[in-house]
C-alpha cells in the first residue's frame, strides 16, 4: 500500500495525463481529482471531487487537512499564479509547484521579459508599452516584423501576428484603448517575430537540479498545414528529429541552466514543472515563453515516455522538498505522438452535452479525456478539445500511423468531433518544401548595405591626403606618395572576420582550419586590388582563454600566412570574462600589403565590352553564408560528426571546415595581364563580381560552365535554396573571379591552371542604368 495521497487540481487532459502516470506509482495510495473530468473518473485510484472548487485554496487545504493529502499537484498555471503552492507551505502539505513569485515566469510577461534580458537568455527583442500612442510610435519605428502580446494573462488568446503596420496599429487599438481582453490589455509587449520550427521543453526543478523530458512540438492551429486559428493545441509528438544532442545541450547550457541558476539569484527558486516554449532560429534556441505548469497536450506526449519504473509521484516530491539528484528518471528510446479531438465549431463557440462511445486501444496506445465528464452514467462533451489518443511506437511513423489507425477503428466516436489528419507533418515534410534564405538564416544583406550608406558621412570626415576615405570597396588604401613618402607605393588594408563558420569549429574543437580562412579572407580582399600582403595582425576575443585552442588557432593563420607570403607581426589575444558565452570565442584579422600606383586593380578604364571572365574554383562553401548553412544541416537532423551525405570520406563538420582557397601566390605572375579581379565573399557571385565592374558595365554568366563542388547541390537541395539565393550567398564553386582581354584569356587561363581549376564562365556587356551588374543565364537550369 503506498504512502502518498495526492491531491490533483485541473480538469483537461494534462490532469488526466498525470493522473494516469500518478496511478501507476506503486507510492500512490488515491488521487483526488477536483473537479478531474470524464477520463480521471475511471482511473485507478481517482476519485473526482466535487465538494471543494478548484480556485478555493483554503477550502483546499481544509480538504487536503481532511483526508490525509501529503502531495497537491496543481495542473493549471492559475492557481499556481494566485499561489497555492503558498496556502500549502503555510500547512506543512508539500505542493508541486512553483511560488506565487516563481510564478511571475508565467503570470507577467513583463516579468519574465525583464528576466530574461538581467540573465542573458536569448530571447525576441521587445518593449513594453503602457501608453497607446507611445506604442504606436513604436510599431512605426520598427524595421523587423513584430507580435503583440496582452501582459496580463489572456488564455493564450493574448497574442497577435500583424501583417501590415495598419494590422498592427488596429490590434494595439483594440487591445489597449477598447481592451479586447479586459484589463490585460492595460499593457502590452511589442515583440520581434522570431522565425523558425517552435518546440516545448518540460523540465523538472527542485530549485537547483534539473531533467528534461523530450523536446515536443504542439500543432496550435486549428487545420490541416498550420492553417486557421490558434487553439489550446490540436496534437503534439516527442521526440521531434531537429532535437539533436548539440541542440539539446545548447539549450541546458544557453537557457535552462541560466533559468534555473537566475530565478535563485531572485530568492525565488523554481520548484515544480517549468514549460520553456523555443523557437529555434537560425542564431540559436530562444525563448518565446515560460509556462510555470505542464504543457497541454504535451504532456499527454511525453509521459507515456518515460519507463514503466519512473515513479512519477517520486519526481514530483523530490522537486518540492529539494532531493530531485537522486530520482530516478528514464525516457524510453521510443517516439509518442497525440492527436487531439475537438468539437465541431472548436475554438469558436460548440456544443457541449454531446454523448460519447469510448473503447479501450491496443497496447501502445492510450486515451486521454478533456473536455468530457460524466453525467447520468453517461460519457458526454464538455469543452472544445474534447479528448486525445497518444501512440507510442519504435518510430515517430510507428507512432503516428497507430495512433490514426486507433481512431479509424473508431476507438472514439462523437458527433461533430474533428481532428487535424496531420500531426508530426513538420517532422515528415521533405526539406525541399520550404524554401530558405539567407534573410531568414537571420543575415540580411540588404541591411548591411543600408549600414554602409548610414556611415559614409562618419567615414568621410576622416578624408586626410593620400587617402579618399570612401568604403564600400574590397579594402582600404592610402597612397603613400602622397604622404611626404615620395616614390612610395599605395599601402592596401584589408579587415574581415570568419563568421559563423567558427560555430562549427567549436563544435568540432578543430581550430586551425579557420585561422586559415581569417588569413584567406582578407589576403584574397588585397590581391584584388593588385596588391602584394606583407603582414597580418590577428584579434583573438574569447572570456576564458583555452590555451590549445587558441595555440591551434594561431597556427592556422601562421599557416595562412605562409600560404600567402605574408609575415605575421602581431595580434592580440583579449580575455573578457562573460563577453562570450563558455568556450565560444571570435577573431578578426587585418593584412595590409602594397601595389605600386600604376598596378592598382580594377583598372576601369581598360575594361571593355567583350572581355572574358575566367573563374578560379572554389574548396567548398569558403567562409561566407554559414548561417544558412547551419540552418540548413540542422534542418535536415545531420550531426556535425555524421558523415557528409555530400562527401563519404569525410564528416559534415570537417567537410564543412575545408578553409577558404587562398589565391595570392598562383595570381601575382598574372596580375599585369589582367584587369580586375573580384573575390566572391559575402554575397555570393552575384553581388561581388560587380564590384570591380564600372558603371558601365555589367557581368554576363553562363550557368553550367564550372564545376560546381557537392556540397552546393546537397545544400541547394536540403535547403530548397532557389537558385538564384544560392548565388547570392555562396560562391556556388567559383572563388575568384578575373576579368581580362579575350586575346589574353586562353594565356592567363594556361598560367593559372598549373594551380587552380581555371573556367571560362562569361564575359562582360554593356550595361544601362538600372540594370544588374550580374546576369547569371541558364541559372534556372540548377536543378
Ligand atoms: P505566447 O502566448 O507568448 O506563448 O505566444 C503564443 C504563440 O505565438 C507562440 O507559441 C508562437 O507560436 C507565437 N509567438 C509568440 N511570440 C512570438 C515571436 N516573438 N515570434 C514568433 N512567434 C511568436
Ligand atoms: N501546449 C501549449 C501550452 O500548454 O501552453
Amino acid at each position: 500500500m503506498g504512502d502518498l495521497r495526492v491531491l490533483l487540481i485541473g480538469n483537461g487532459g494534462r490532469e488526466h495525463a498525470l493522473a494516469w502516470k500518478l496511478s501507476q506509482s506503486p507510492r500512490v495510495e488515491l488521487i483526488y481529482a477536483v473537479p478531474g473530468n470524464g477520463g480521471t473518473a475511471t482511473c485507478p485510484k481517482v476519485t473526482n471531487v466535487a465538494s471543494v472548487a478548484a480556485d478555493d485554496y483554503p477550502g483546499l487545504v481544509a480538504f487536503a487537512e481532511g483526508n490525509g493529502v501529503n502531495l497537491v499537484v496543481p495542473g493549471p498555471e492559475a492557481p499556481l499564479v494566485d499561489g497555492v503552492e503558498g496556502f500549502f507551505r503555510k500547512a506543512g502539505i508539500p505542493c508541486f509547484g512553483p511560488s506565487k513569485e516563481a510564478a511571475r515566469l508565467e503570470g507577467s510577461k513583463t516579468y519574465s521579459k525583464d528576466f530574461m534580458n538581467k540573465y542573458s537568455i536569448p530571447t525576441a527583442a521587445y518593449q513594453n508599452f503602457s501608453d497607446y500612442t507611445q506604442a504606436v510610435a513604436y510599431v512605426e519605428s520598427v524595421k523587423h516584423d513584430i507580435v503583440i502580446k496582452a501582459t496580463g494573462l489572456a488564455a493564450g488568446k493574448g497574442v497577435i501576428l500583424p501583417q501590415t503596420k495598419e494590422e498592427a496599429k488596429d490590434a494595439l487599438k483594440q487591445i489597449m484603448v477598447d481592451r479586447a481582453f479586459g484589463d490585460a490589455g492595460g499593457e502590452v509587449v511589442i515583440e520581434e517575430l522570431l522565425l523558425g520550427d517552435e518546440l516545448s521543453v518540460l523540465t523538472f526543478c527542485d530549485g537547483y537540479t534539473f531533467k528534461s523530458l523530450p523536446l515536443a512540438q504542439d500543432h496550435k492551429r486549428i487545420f490541416d498545414g498550420d492553417q486557421g486559428p490558434n487553439t489550446g493545441g490540436m496534437g503534439c509528438y516527442a521526440p521531434t528529429n531537429i532535437a539533436t544532442k548539440e541542440l539539446t545541450d545548447k539549450i541546458d547550457k544557453e537557457i535552462l541552466e541560466p533559468t534555473i541558476s537566475g530565478m535563485r539569484r531572485e530568492r525565488q527558486p523554481f520548484r515544480g514543472v517549468l514549460f520553456t516554449g523555443l523557437m529555434i532560429t537560425s542564431s540559436g534556441p530562444k525563448v518565446l515563453e515560460y509556462n510555470v505548469r505542464f504543457g497541454d497536450p504535451e504532456t499527454q506526449t511525453v509521459l507515456p515516455l518515460l519507463s514503466a519504473d519512473t515513479d512519477l509521484a517520486d519526481i514530483m516530491l523530490a522537486c518540492a522538498e529539494g532531493y530531485l539528484d537522486d530520482c530516478y528518471l528514464k525516457v524510453e528510446n521510443k517516439f509518442s505522438a497525440t492527436v487531439v479531438l475537438a468539437a465541431a465549431g472548436y475554438p469558436g463557440s460548440y456544443a457541449k452535452g454531446t454523448p460519447m462511445k469510448v473503447r479501450d486501444p491496443q497496447a501502445g496506445s492510450t486515451i486521454f479525456h478533456a473536455g468530457t465528464k460524466v453525467e447520468d452514467s453517461q460519457l458526454k462533451t464538455s469543452g472544445g478539445r474534447v479528448i486525445a489518443i497518444n501512440s507510442v511506437g519504435d518510430s515517430l511513423k510507428a507512432a503516428v500511423d497507430a495512433a490514426y489507425a486507433a481512431l479509424s477503428s473508431g476507438v472514439i466516436q462523437f458527433d461533430g468531433m474533428f481532428f487535424r489528419k496531420d500531426i508530426a507533418h513538420r517532422a515528415f515534410r521533405s526539406p525541399s518544401k520550404e524554401a530558405m534564405t539567407y534573410a531568414q538564416a537571420g543575415v540580411d544583406i540588404q541591411a548591411g548595405n543600408d549600414f554602409v550608406e548610414k556611415i559614409k558621412k562618419a567615414v568621410a570626415s576622416t578624408k586626410r591626403p593620400g587617402a579618399d576615405a570612401e568604403i564600400g570597396g574590397f579594402g582600404g588604401e592610402i597612397d603613400l606618395s602622397h604622404c611626404g613618402f615620395p616614390g612610395a607605393p599605395v599601402l592596401v588594408g584589408a579587415i574581415d572576420g570568419v563568421g559563423t563558420k567558427l560555430m562549427i569549429a567549436q563544435t568540432m574543437k578543430k581550430h586551425d582550419t579557420v585561422g586559415i580562412d581569417l588569413v584567406a579572407m582578407n589576403v584574397n580582399d588585397l590581391i584584388v586590388q593588385g596588391a602584394t600582403p606583407l603582414m597580418f595582425l590577428d584579434y583573438y576575443g574569447c572570456s576564458k582563454l583555452d590555451l590549445a585552442s587558441a595555440a591551434s588557432f594561431v597556427e592556422g593563420v601562421a599557416d595562412g600566412c605562409r600560404q600567402a607570403g605574408c609575415a605575421l607581426v602581431g595580434g592580440e589575444t583579449a580575455e573578457m570574462p562573460g563577453m562570450y558565452q563558455g568556450e565560444d570565442y571570435d577573431a578578426a584579422g587585418c593584412a595590409v600589403g602594397a601595389v605600386s600606383p600604376s598596378s592598382r586593380l580594377p583598372k576601369h578604364a581598360a575594361m571593355g565590352e567583350g572581355d572574358v571572365l575566367l573563374g578560379l574554383g572554389s574548396h567548398g562553401v569558403h567562409s561566407n553564408g554559414f548561417s544558412l548553412v547551419r540552418r540548413i544541416v540542422q534542418h535536415a537532423g545531420l550531426e556535425y560528426g555524421s558523415v557528409a551525405p555530400w562527401d563519404a570520406s569525410r564528416t559534415v563538420g570537417e567537410s564543412l571546415l575545408t578553409p577558404t582557397r587562398i589565391y595570392v601566390k598562383s595570381l601575382s605572375p598574372v596580375l599585369d595581364q589582367i584587369k580586375g579581379l573580384a573575390h566572391i565573399t559575402g554575397g555570393g557571385l552575384t553581388e561581388n563580381v560587380p564590384r570591380m565592374l564600372p558603371e558601365s558595365l555589367a557581368a554576363e554568366i553562363e550557368f553550367g560552365t564550372w564545376e560546381i563542388p557537392p556540397v552546393f547541390g546537397w545544400l541547394k537541395a536540403n535547403g530548397n535554396v532557389a537558385p538564384a539565393e544560392m548565388c547570392r550567398t555562396f560562391n556556388a564553386g567559383v572563388g575568384m573571379v578575373i576579368a581580362v582581354e579575350a586575346s589574353k584569356a586562353d594565356a592567363v587561363a594556361r598560367a593559372l591552371s598549373e594551380s587552380e581549376k581555371v573556367f571560362k564562365i562569361g564575359r562582360l556587356v554593356r550595361r544601362a542604368g538600372g540594370e544588374e551588374g550580374c546576369v547569371i543565364r541558364q541559372l534556372e537550369s540548377w536543378v
